[in-house]
């Protein structure tokens, strides 16, 4: 019998849309009804046999899970942009379709980013913290003074989608904007003022720095120590790709020493980040838990989307939004 799974509770109109599907055709619907992770050795149990797997950025889709799901698996569909956690190169071995929702969660992300920037920029926690810990003294000059994002050079690693709307976003602030990648993107840089620069020229050049470019082997660590040596001492980084594009250990030294002089964080290594983690304990550091695309319609449109993507791959149909 045709199988699909669905490894957590997802949006209602998405699995509504899902179930109708299935029951429509006498397919068997499995799924980890938890807001918690699906355990592996459940989820490696659950996944025998399925045609269809409908996955989260928590669920790691390897040989071991491609090998348990067997030979009839057709589509992998994660809820997610970023597939580093989809051993993309073993689906397509297997034939396997791989999907993820691009675009729809562009403007969202673009967003946090901003409110990234300005809460690091402007110490916004310190503040916040400050009043209810009832530690807000009488007007003073100098007290909570943080730095301006507007007129400022930002640097955007990785100019797609979302480095590209954080670009946008930032020509209303007047920013200097440059940006960095594999290859220059004129159609998209020139509309905004963006100048293509290496990666040593950007990071010696802004106060500003924005990670977008998705995590892979050639961007695993790309900030290490010798990134935040060459940046500004004045300079923050901010990061709202993947925790593993930066060197944690390196990133708290460099903060703790003062060779950069913030941080602003929406993913980490490991997530959730534990409270007693060592990056939690500085004040230049601000951390929020991977809200990227954590609005309610953005993540109902992604969820409608890998719903979109489970239900073709399983009928043998190009997917809408594919990743090979
Ligand atoms: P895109 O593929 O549109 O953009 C990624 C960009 O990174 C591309 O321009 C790519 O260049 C560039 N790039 C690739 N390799 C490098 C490199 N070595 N150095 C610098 N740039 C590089 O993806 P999106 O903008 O849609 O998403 C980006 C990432 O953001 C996702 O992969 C995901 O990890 C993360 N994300 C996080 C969210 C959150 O909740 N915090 C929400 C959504 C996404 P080229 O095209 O030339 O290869
Ligand atoms: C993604 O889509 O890659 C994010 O990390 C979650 O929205």
């Amino acid at each position: 019998m045709t199988t699909v799974l669905i490894t957590r509770r997802i949006p209602a109109t998405a699995m509504e849309k899902i179930a109708a599907h299935c029951k429509a055709r006498g397919w068997e619907l499995r799924q980890w009804d938890s807001d918690e992770v699906m355990p592996r050795d459940a989820l490696l149990d659950q996944v025998r046999g399925v045609d269809g797997l409908y996955c989260l950025i928590t669920d790691r889709v390897d040989e071991a899970l491609l090998t348990a799901a067997g030979s009839q698996l057709r589509v992998v569909s994660t809820m997610s942009v970023g597939y580093d956690h989809i051993d993309v190169a073993a689906c397509a071995a297997r034939g396997i379709a791989v999907g993820n929702t691009p675009d729809v969660l562009t403007g969202t992300t673009a967003d946090l980013t901003i409110a990234l920037l300005l809460a690091t920029a402007r110490r916004l926690p310190e503040a916040i913290d400050a009043v209810k810990q009832g530690a807000w003294p009488a007007w003073r000059p100098e007290w909570m003074t943080g730095v301006d994002l507007f007129e400022r050079t930002v640097g955007i690693v990785g100019l797609g989608r979302i480095g590209a709307a954080v670009a946008k976003r930032l020509t209303g602030f007047d920013c200097r904007l440059l940006y960095t990648g594999p290859r220059p993107k004129p159609e998209t840089a020139a509309p905004l003022g963006a100048s293509y620069v290496s990666m040593d020229e950007l990071l010696a050049e802004s106060d500003f720095v924005s990670i977008h470019c998705p995590l892979s082997q050639a961007t695993k660590h790309l900030f290490d120590a010798g990134a935040f040596r060459k940046m500004k001492p004045t300079a923050a980084l901010i990061n709202t790709s993947r925790g593993g594009v930066v060197d944690q250990e390196a990133l708290y030294a460099a903060l703790a020493r003062g060779e950069i002089w913030a941080a602003g964080l929406d993913v980490t290594t490991p997530e959730p980040l534990p409270p007693d983690h060592p990056l939690l304990t500085l004040p230049n550091c601000v951390v929020t838990p991977h809200i990227g695309s954590a609005s309610v319609a953005t993540r109902r449109k992604m969820a409608l989307m890998a719903a979109d993507n489970l239900l073709a791959g399983v009928a043998g149909e190009p997917l809408p939004h594919a990743v090979i």
